[in-house]
C-alpha cells in the first residue's frame, strides 16, 4: 500500500516520540533512590537503597549484610504494607542476633560441631550455636553497592571479598548478590562466587515474612505449599541425622497448601526438636538447578500470595519459634511465630552428610544461584 508523505512524517514523529518516552520510562527505572543508613561502629558509611517498580511495590535494601530492611506490596485492595520483619536502624541489624533480612552465608544454617573435612583437610568454624556453626557471619559485612538497574527492573549489586580463613572456611571468596525488582512484582536475588581454593558455599536470604503485615500477628493462620515429598530430620541440636525421610501422614506434609498452625503444636518428636517448624525440605526439582517453583504462602485476610522459586535443592521453613520480642520497626514487637522464613538452601550439614547433594565449590567453578520472592494476590 502507497502512503502518502504526510502520513509517514505524522508516523516518523509518533515513532521518534515513542522511543523519547520509553527512554524516559528506562531513565525512571534506572532512578533508584540512595540515602545514608549511619555508620558502622568501625566508622564506615553505610546506606539504604529503595528499589520500586510500576505497581507500587517497594524494596529498601541495604549494603550493611546486603539486607532486605522493607518489602512492600499491595493486598487485594491495592493497600500496601511492608511484609517483611526489620529494625528501624543500623544500630538493629548489628546487636541483632536473628539475622533478619540478612543475605547469610558462608555456610546457610548450620555445620555440626563447626567442623567439616574437605580433601583430607579438616576445618574449624567459629562455633556460634551451641556447639555448632549457624548462618556464618555475611549479615555484619559491609557490601559494596552499586546500581545495576535495566529494562528487567531497578537492581542493585553488593559485592564482598571474603578473605580466605574467614571464620575458618578455606578460599579467597570474591561474592556477589544482585537484588532485582521486576514489574511482574518479584524480588529476584542473583548470587554468584568463585574460589581459589577448594571451599564449601551455601548462601541464603533469611527474610523473615507475615503477609498481614509485619508486626501484626503470629503468622499461624497464613498457609504454606510446599513442593517436597521429603525432609530432612534433625537431632537434638537441630542436625540433620542425614535421614531422607517421607512426609507422608507427617505434620511435615505440605504438599497441599495447610495454615501453618494446624499441625505445628502436635505430639510430634521433630517438631518438638524444632520447638515448631524449623527443617529443610527436599524439592521436588527433577531438573536440579533450574528455577522451580519451590513454595507458596497466602494470607486469606489480606488475600496477598508468596511464591518461592529457587535453583536451590533445599528449603528451610523456620516458623519464628525464637522471636522472643524482639523491638522491630515502627515500634512493633516481634513475639514467637510472629513471621516464617522460607530460606532456600543446600541442606544444612551438607559437608558431613556424602548422600546430600553437595555444596563444594572448586577454583575454575563459577557458583551461580537464583531465588524469586514473587507477590500477588486472590
Ligand atoms: C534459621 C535456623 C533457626 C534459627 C534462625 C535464626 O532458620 O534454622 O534455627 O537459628 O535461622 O534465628
Amino acid at each position: 500500500m502507497l502512503r502518502r508523505p504526510e502520513t509517514i512524517i505524522v508516523m516518523l514523529v509518533f515513532s521518534i516520540a515513542m522511543t523519547f518516552v520509553s527512554g524516559l520510562q528506562a531513565e525512571a527505572k534506572s532512578k533508584m533512590q540512595k540515602k545514608s543508613f549511619g555508620k558502622t561502629e568501625d566508622g564506615q558509611p553505610v546506606d539504604l537503597y529503595i528499589l520500586t517498580n510500576k505497581n507500587g511495590m517497594e524494596s529498601a535494601i541495604t549494603n550493611y549484610g546486603g539486607t532486605v530492611v522493607s518489602l512492600i506490596v499491595p493486598d487485594r485492595n491495592g493497600k500496601r504494607e511492608d511484609v517483611v520483619l526489620g529494625y528501624d536502624n543500623l544500630a538493629g541489624y548489628a546487636t541483632g542476633k536473628a539475622y533478619i533480612g540478612a543475605t547469610v552465608g558462608r555456610y546457610a544454617n548450620r555445620i555440626a560441631h563447626a567442623t567439616f573435612t574437605l580433601d583430607s583437610t579438616t576445618y574449624t568454624l567459629a562455633k556460634n550455636d551451641g556447639d555448632n556453626h549457624l548462618h556464618g557471619g555475611f549479615n555484619k559485612r559491609v557490601w559494596t553497592a552499586k546500581d545495576v538497574s535495566s529494562s528487567a527492573g531497578q537492581a542493585l549489586e553488593l559485592t564482598y571479598l571474603s578473605k580466605d580463613g574467614e571464620e575458618g572456611f578455606p578460599g579467597t571468596l570474591p561474592v556477589k548478590v544482585v537484588y532485582t525488582l521486576t514489574d511482574q512484582n518479584e524480588l529476584k536475588i542473583d548470587y554468584s562466587a568463585t574460589t581459589d581454593k577448594d571451599t564449601i558455599l551455601n548462601l541464603t536470604n533469611h527474610a523473615y515474612f507475615n503477609l498481614a503485615g509485619q508486626g501484626n500477628g503470629d503468622i499461624l493462620q497464613q498457609q504454606i505449599m510446599i513442593r517436597a515429598d521429603k525432609f530432612t530430620p534433625i537431632d537434638a541440636t537441630s542436625i540433620p541425622t542425614g535421614e531422607l525421610r517421607s512426609v507422608k501422614g507427617t505434620p511435615f506434609d505440605f504438599t497441599n497448601s495447610i495454615a501453618i498452625g494446624v499441625r505445628i503444636d502436635q505430639d510430634d518428636q521433630q517438631l518438638k526438636l524444632g520447638r515448631g517448624y524449623d527443617h529443610n525440605w527436599v524439592l521436588n526439582n527433577g531438573t536440579p538447578g533450574s528455577l522451580f517453583l519451590a513454595a507458596q504462602a497466602y494470607d486469606p485476610h489480606s488475600g496477598r500470595v508468596l511464591e518461592v522459586l529457587t535453583t536451590e535443592p533445599g528449603i528451610q521453613l523456620y516458623t519464628g519459634n525464637f522471636l522472643d520480642g524482639i523491638h522491630g520497626k515502627d515500634g512493633k514487637v516481634y513475639n514467637r511465630r510472629y513471621a516464617f522464613c522460607l530460606e532456600t538452601q543446600h541442606f544444612p550439614d551438607s559437608p558431613n552428610h556424602p548422600n546430600f547433594p553437595s555444596a563444594e565449590l572448586k577454583p575454575g567453578q563459577h557458583f551461580q544461584s537464583t531465588t524469586v520472592y514473587k507477590f500477588t494476590t486472590k
